[in-house]
């Protein structure tokens, strides 16, 4: 639905406020969210895994000590410094004077956006990508030069190539390097070598949204800000490994970048959310956070194998899907026969299960026959019933 239909006797809109949609996956929550319903859609934390005696325990004491922590202030550095030492397990050794502290990551692409993107300039993208990204770009109306993904060794990094080579100047290059969303997949070694060295020989940077970084279930890559401190930004979050209600990430940059994005940041929001960042630093000095990253990669891990097994006992032998490595989703391809918008509504409507088409993820909105499943929501006793149900589906009225 256009957003702008309901306000267009009052007011105005911008060009490219009037296109606005509600996007598939704003649609997908009303429709998800009715009761008895299994959803594998969004991409949303375990609640049962939040910390949340722990972080009361953290408010309670951030509260008590310091009235002032619910002032304004600036970014707090202590919390900078728990950063650091978080990226150091991510393999990435940096300073803290290059940690600029976000609401969320979500946050930070938008800032890294409105920092180096011009009105009508271009970025590189992949063709199936995360929609908030996408969103985070429509006021800037870019040329969004897109490239495919492997699904074994993601991003085409040779159409990368060809684009810079055949002219192309983007302000930036956006990559999901683990825990792939929508398609789950990881960027081999030798890609993340390549695509570094591109954006240093065309000094173009890369924004890396490494959202679900720290939930690797098999052995870790460091991400792409391990191998270039000058033309990788890296944008990193609590949400995934603490809670996204907090609304606390960070991005790493060159320090220089630092002020400008501070002035940015301070005309959005003025300091947001300076109490979150002092509840998230008071949780990392109780030093719980290895352990719950610990559990979360246990039972997510859980959670994704229930699914795969789930998977290959009931769905036809014509689909196939991705093992992840990391993250929170399994991509599905299925025949291209099947229509996943009627797959979609049958599946809701005939057996209370729900998902996301894999279109709602196509930059140049391509159709396609592909799902995207979430495991990392639901628990495997309701990924054990709601897979054979959506495969039901599938066979009986599609196949
Ligand atoms: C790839 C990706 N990046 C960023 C975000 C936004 O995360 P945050 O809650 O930190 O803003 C999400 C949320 O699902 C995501 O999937």
């Amino acid at each position: 639905m256009r957003v702008s239909s309901s306000l267009q006797a009052t007011a105005e809109l911008a060009g490219w406020a009037q296109r606005l949609e509600q996007s598939a996956l704003q649609q997908m929550l009303v429709a998800t969210a009715r009761p008895g319903i299994i959803s594998f859609a969004l991409g949303m934390p375990a609640v049962e895994f939040f910390p949340a005696e722990s972080l009361a325990e953290a408010t309670a004491r951030v509260l008590s000590v310091n009235a002032g922590a619910l002032q304004y202030s600036p970014p707090l550095q202590s919390l900078k410094q728990h950063v650091r030492e978080l990226m150091k397990r991510r393999g990435v050794d940096c300073r803290e004077e290059q940690i600029f502290l976000t609401a969320g990551a979500q946050q930070g692409m938008s800032l890294l956006s409105r920092l180096l993107l011009e009105p009508g300039g271009s970025v590189i993208t992949e063709e199936l990508i995360y929609s908030g990204f996408q969103q985070v770009l429509d006021p800037f109306q870019p040329n969004v030069l897109t490239v495919s993904t492997d699904a074994e060794t993601g991003m085409d990094v040779e159409a990368v190539e060809q684009y810079l080579k055949s002219g192309a100047r983007p302000s930036f290059i956006y990559s999901i390097t683990d825990g792939h969303n929508p398609l789950s997949v990881r960027l081999s070694s030798s890609k993340r070598k390549r695509l570094v060295e591109l954006a240093e020989q065309y000094s173009v940077p890369i924004v890396e949204d490494d959202a679900y970084g720290f939930l690797c279930y098999e052995d870790p890559l460091p991400p792409l800000r391990a191998l270039s401190e000058r033309w990788v930004f890296y944008v990193g979050s609590f949400s995934k490994i603490l809670a996204p209600a907090l609304r606390v990430g960070w991005i790493v940059v060159p320090e220089e970048l630092v002020l400008p994005l501070s002035v940015i940041k301070e005309s959005t929001d003025i300091d947001a959310a300076p109490l979150s960042q002092r509840i998230v630093n008071a949780y990392l000095d109780t030093g719980q956070l290895p352990a719950q990253i610990e559990m979360l990669r246990t039972q997510y891990g859980l959670r994704r194998d229930t699914m795969l097994r789930a998977l290959a006992e009931n769905f036809p032998d014509a689909a196939s899907w991705t093992k992840p490595d990391c993250g929170f989703f399994v991509w599905v391809e299925l025949p291209s026969t099947v229509d996943v918008d009627e797959l979609f509504r049958r599946a809701l409507e005939d057996e209370h299960v729900a998902f996301i088409p894999g279109h709602a993820f196509s930059v140049n909105k391509k159709r396609s026959s592909s799902i995207r499943l979430n495991f990392s929501h639901p628990t495997t006793a309701r990924i054990e019933e709601g897979i054979p149900r959506l495969a039901r589906v599938l066979k009986a009225k599609l196949w």
